[in-house]
């Protein structure tokens, strides 16, 4: 008998295809999210689930679904997963790490772009009838990406990705990260900083973080404070590592100059979420890795970490290591 899956939301074609194949597979068809009460009425008899960010995965759902051995999330970040819980249950759990790395480093520079020289403002701009003078020396004037300072938050996969695009840029790269990053020092040049540094030193700063006890709200009214005025900061790793409210007094009253939002503290952020009404922000709902190509990637790698799984095999993106000795003791 194949063993049973249930899958949150319909992912790439890709990927369900093979899924199907090796997995008795039921999906979750509509496109917003089950709720919680309908995951954990759906887990019931499961072998295994395929997860996204959005679902929150928790001692609940763990116990409502007593043969389940497996979370497959489909994303790098696993934050919604209780991974202390799931270790203890002797439950696996794997991302889906590296293949999404260049799409959303290359996103955090759309934001970046964007934000810096005003590009959704000018589309508005022109299709809202402003644009009735056909040239003007201070028409919307950006600032200069060629040449600036970035400060990286981060430099894991995606922060040296993005870090690598700014050397095109001629960009002077700092980095703040737990760990010394040689190969970004010797190929790129970056000098590794204190954070306090680097948000008072970058005209652009750009969060590559996760989100734990440690990042959460790491960006404060403190942190913002160190920013300079006419720089930019751009997040695409999640809402929460950023203080939303100082955030919105930070781009208010002119500490900084902008930012760019592919995440929120809550999503879908609401539409009476004061930072929409700021006119120096660009947003997006959340969609870093969004490219045909690594969206269908990632739902190919979910197949192959449930494969392993159900083949004896360590999953290739296992991230609870730990998981391994609580089943050699059991
Ligand atoms: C997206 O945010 C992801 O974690 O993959």
């Amino acid at each position: 008998m194949k063993p049973k899956v249930y899958v949150t939301r319909e992912i790439p074609e890709r990927g369900l295809e093979k899924m199907k194949e090796r997995f008795d597979v039921d999906v979750w068809s509509e496109y917003a999210p089950p709720s919680k009460e309908v995951i954990m009425e759906n887990v019931r008899d499961v072998d295994a689930l395929v997860s996204l960010l959005s679902d929150k995965i928790d001692a609940e759902v763990f116990t409502a679904a007593p043969k389940m051995k497996i979370v497959a999330q489909l994303a790098v970040g696993f934050d919604n997963i209780d991974l202390k819980e799931a270790t203890k249950r002797g439950i696996h759990v794997t991302n889906t790490p590296g293949v999404l790395t260049e799409t959303t480093a290359d996103f955090a520079w759309a934001l970046l772009m964007a934000v810096a020289r005003r590009v959704v403002e000018a589309d508005k701009y022109v299709r809202n009838g402003q644009w009735n003078v056909g040239w003007h020396p201070n028409m919307l004037s950006g600032r200069d990406v060629y040449g600036a300072t970035i400060g990286i938050v981060g430099a894991g996969r995606i922060g040296s990705a993005v870090a690598r695009r700014a050397k095109g840029f001629n960009m002077k790269i700092l980095y703040n990260d737990v760990v010394p990053r040689s190969e970004l020092e010797k190929e790129l040049g970056a000098k590794r900083v204190n954070l306090d540094v680097l948000l008072s030193e970058s005209d652009f700063v750009s969060i590559h973080v996760s989100l734990t006890n440690q990042t959460y709200h790491m960006i404060n009214e403190e942190k913002l404070r160190l920013m300079k005025k006419t720089a930019y900061l751009i997040n695409n790793s999640r809402g929460a590592v950023i203080d939303g409210k100082k955030l919105y007094q930070a781009l208010k009253e002119g500490w900084i100059a902008g930012a760019g939002l592919d995440v929120f503290e809550r999503e879908p952020t609401p539409l009476d979420n004061a930072l929409l009404k700021l006119e120096n922000i660009v947003v997006a709902p959340h969609i870093s890795s969004s490219s045909y190509e690594t969206r269908s990637r990632m739902a190919e790698m979910v197949v192959e970490n449930l494969t392993a799984f159900f083949e004896g095999r360590i999953p290739p993106n296992l991230v609870n290591r730990e998981v391994l000795n609580i089943q050699k003791l059991n």
